[in-house]
């Protein structure tokens, strides 16, 4: 297993970028629940955040991809909006583990190319 953050170093309502062996994931906290996702956007593969570990819209209701502004909901990844809408970005399964996020090192396979 690999240790990715702690949980308690990802503030409620807000998101975190992860590189880890230079595979980039990011991870969003909501109603203290962990949403961790591939740093990569279903439109034209690129990163998503704004500014280092802005992956959120204004009020923080949903993910925000920079590039062309597509909107995704935090719990499931699905583009509500944008030039991918109907699209999802891909979630990475995890465990937490004494308060840290996990993931198996078999799962970190990044998505294909979009
Ligand atoms: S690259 Fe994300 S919306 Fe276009």
């Amino acid at each position: 297993m690999i240790s990715l953050i702690a949980v308690e170093d990802i503030e409620e309502g807000t998101s975190k970028g992860i590189d880890i062996d230079n595979f980039y994931l990011f991870a969003v906290k909501k109603d203290d629940e962990i949403h961790l996702y591939w740093n990569r956007c279903p439109h034209l593969g690129t990163p998503l955040e704004w500014q280092e570990d802005k992956f959120l819209d204004a009020d923080g209701a949903l993910i925000q991809c920079s590039t062309h502004g597509a909107l995704f909901k935090i719990e499931d990844g699905h583009c509500l909006v944008g030039p991918c809408k109907g699209k999802n970005l891909q979630k990475v399964p995890f465990v937490i583990d004494n308060g840290m996020v996990m993931v198996e090192e078999a799962q970190l396979v990044p998505p294909p190319q979009y």
